[in-house]
């Protein structure tokens, strides 16, 4: 124990520090205009944590120590919203729309009607708030009176798109509404990345779009490229133009994305709502966003007024939806396949069903959990779904009255391939065969050979299931003593693809640590993890060598990721398989730590970006930046070396003017680039 006055000191220094903290996590959080640096921020929470760990008796719960990440708070402030959020009744049928239309005309005593049609996003309803120009607040559609507080999240969705600040002449005060979504693309590339980490994917994008956006971190909101298209101009202190159609227009003239010109119209008569809603269900597929229908609003807003509101939905609107992706099968069995990681996944053998133009025959039921969730059993009728490019999903068990059932599924005890024994691991079940079950080392073997691994053309499924059932290769390293006697005696191989395969094998001799540990299939290893721990580790070597406190260190890996790492080159018959590749003439090619000395001329030199690149990805120009030794940072300080500016920059750039930051087009950036040698 500390004497009273110096207990009184280091109480007054802890509060000090959490007051500055709680100062610039506002700064950060909530005005999104952090005052200092990630590492001074660090160093002021380091600072903290070390009083309070050798003062336990100073923490209260109140503590910024005390959140957890990824978990700050119990849940999102209440936000009453300026006008309700209503919803849309919805229609199917072409008859139904006419009816609608019918409807309209009667009560307006009119003959021809405008409508403005747009597509329904299917994502989540926001609201957006705009004072003098500028993002104010955000939030959730909630139960329609009353949202939840997103602001930091949505204005990260905002600065991306580059619409925190709008041009033009903007009312005071304006609050517009839109739809947050995920584009495929980016809903693909998150679940990879989900699979990855070893965490549970989302079933579709919408989900994936919520889970993204209702985040009390924002910082996993603004890690997700979640983007927004506005459909309404809610409330606004200057004057409403006459037309709905006129309304988009002014919004995107003040710099919202509102609907691709392609994707909206204003249509004369509701035949041409109609033909509109036939022609989106023909591109539907080809979207990049999925959408499950279109919105047909009354054009005019006087007109609108006019017909009013019900409690939950406008009279001047409905939603006009496309037939669902959804069909229902029966299931004629439940097998069991086994991954290369010995996971055991369930999968429905269907009806083959066709479901929005594709022929369904298999679903995933994922895990043991989820089978007995939707007490799925052979025989029984089922809704299958597809969302987007992902493996068909079983929605649910549809009852059928009076049906006999069967008996529930049941895992097996035994692998079904190796017949060694299954664990249980949560919901997974794993075979613990790993070097006995050819399932495993077949997938294991392809996994070494594939394109983001070793690159070994012509080792495809086929051949690998050879050599495994043929004892050629009993584990990765046998592949470097394949002979081509052994290749020639296989299936579908004559003398020149057993040379290419060969010559392919060879090159593949020389991988990068990145592609060789991405390769060996450790758990919880993907591209992204193999790519960190190549650049922190440097050489296969040091990571042999890495303790799991070590590992924890680096940001991304967490404790899961690191015991994998550690268990796996712990495991000697894996020593032994890396030490035989070895001596087969495997050099594992040192990564750089991170460009240095000549390789690394934008040392230093710290690039912001603003706008829309357009002949390389946000992504690419990051690489190619970190690869000369150059840093990308978010926001632009003092230290920015240069402010690259895209199509349609945002506030980053008055900014940079402001503090008088080299500004680059995009074609002065490539030069930059070209000339420090990438
Ligand atoms: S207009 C009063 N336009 O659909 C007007 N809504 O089922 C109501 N939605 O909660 C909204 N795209 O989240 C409108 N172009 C669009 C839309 C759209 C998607 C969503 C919105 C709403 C739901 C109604």
């Amino acid at each position: 124990m500390s004497p009273p006055d110096d207990s009184q000191k280091i109480q007054a220094q802890i509060a000090e520090l959490r007051e500055h903290i709680r100062h610039h996590d506002h700064l950060y959080y909530g005005l999104g205009k952090p005052a200092i640096s990630d590492s001074e921020y660090d160093t002021l929470f380091k600072t903290l944590q070390d009083l309070e760990e050798r003062h336990p008796d100073l923490v209260t719960p109140d503590s910024p120590t005390q959140r957890v990440s990824g978990a700050p708070l119990a849940q999102f402030a209440k936000v009453p919203h300026d006008r309700a959020l209503l919803s849309l009744d919805s229609v199917l049928a072409p008859e139904e729309v006419s009816a609608f239309d019918k409807r309209i005309k009667k009560e307006l005593d009119a003959g021809r009607i405008e409508y403005a049609v747009e597509p329904k996003y299917d994502g989540l309803s926001v609201v957006v708030v705009y004072e003098n120009g500028t993002f104010a607040r955000g939030a959730t559609r909630g139960d329609g009176q009353t949202g939840e507080n997103i602001t930091p999240n949505l204005r990260s969705i905002l600065a991306r798109l580059a619409c925190l600040t709008l041009h033009g002449n903007v009312p005071q005060r304006i609050v517009v509404r839109g739809e947050v979504y995920l584009r495929l693309p980016d809903f693909q590339a998150l679940n990879r990345q989900l699979t990855e980490r070893g965490e549970k994917t989302f079933a579709n994008p919408r989900n994936a779009a919520s889970g993204s956006l209702r985040q009390l971190d924002f910082r996993i909101t603004e890690s997700r490229p979640l983007v927004l298209t506005c459909y309404d101009l809610m409330v606004s202190s200057g004057q409403l133009p006459p037309t709905h159609g006129e309304t988009v227009a002014l919004l995107e003239s003040w710099g919202l994305p509102v609907p691709e010109p392609a994707q909206r119209q204003v249509c004369d008569g509701i035949e041409e709502v109609i033909a509109f809603h036939r022609g989106m269900m023909e591109q539907r597929e080809d979207l990049p966003f999925e959408i499950d229908g279109i919105v047909v609003k009354l054009n005019s807003l006087e007109r609108q007024e006019q017909l009013g509101e019900k409690s939950r939905s406008p009279r001047w609107a409905i939603a006009f939806k496309f037939p669902p992706r959804k069909e229902l099968t029966t299931v004629q069995d439940i097998v069991v396949s086994v991954g290369r990681t010995g996971a055991l996944t369930p999968i429905a053998l269907l009806t083959p069903v066709e479901v929005g133009g594709v022929t369904i025959s298999r679903a995933t039921l994922h895990n043991v959990d989820e089978v007995a969730r939707k007490d799925v059993r052979v025989g029984d009728t089922v809704k299958v779904e597809r969302a987007g490019d992902v493996i068909p999903d079983i929605v649910e068990r549809v009852a059928i009255p009076g049906e006999q059932r069967g008996a529930p599924f049941d895992v097996p005890r035994s692998c079904p391939v190796c017949q060694s024994a299954v664990v249980e691991e949560g919901p997974v079940y794993y075979c613990t065969g790993q070097t006995v079950c050819s399932a495993q080392l077949k997938g294991g073997v392809q996994h070494f050979a594939s394109k983001g691994a070793l690159n070994i053309e012509g080792l495809g499924e086929k051949t690998v299931a050879q050599l495994v059932d043929q004892s050629f290769v009993k584990d990765l390293s046998d592949l470097y003593r394949l002979t081509r006697d052994q290749l020639l005696g296989l299936d579908g191989f004559a003398e020149k693809s057993a040379t290419q395969l060969l010559a392919a094998i060879e090159q593949s001799k020389t991988p990068s640590l990145e592609r060789f540990l991405f390769g060996l299939g450790i758990h919880h290893v993907g591209q992204h993890v193999a790519h960190i721990l190549a650049s922190e580790f440097g050489s296969l070597e040091r990571l042999l060598t890495a303790t799991s406190e070590e590992l924890v260190e680096i940001h991304d890996i967490g404790t899961e990721i690191a015991q994998s790492v550690v268990r796996f080159f712990a495991e000697p018959r894996n020593v032994a398989v890396l030490d035989r590749m070895k001596t087969l003439g495997v050099a594992v090619q040192a990564a750089p730590h991170e460009a240095t000395g000549q390789g690394a001329p934008l040392k230093g030199k710290s690039f912001v970006f603003t706008g829309g690149l357009e002949s390389l990805s946000r992504q690419d120009a990051t690489q190619r930046v970190e690869a000369l030794g150059g840093r990308v940072t978010s926001a632009v300080g003092k230290h920015t070396a240069y402010v690259v500016v895209g199509k349609d920059p945002g506030s980053k750039l008055d900014e940079a003017k402001r503090l008088g930051i080299a500004l680059l087009d995009e074609t002065g950036f490539l030069e930059l680039i070209r000339s420090a040698g990438g």
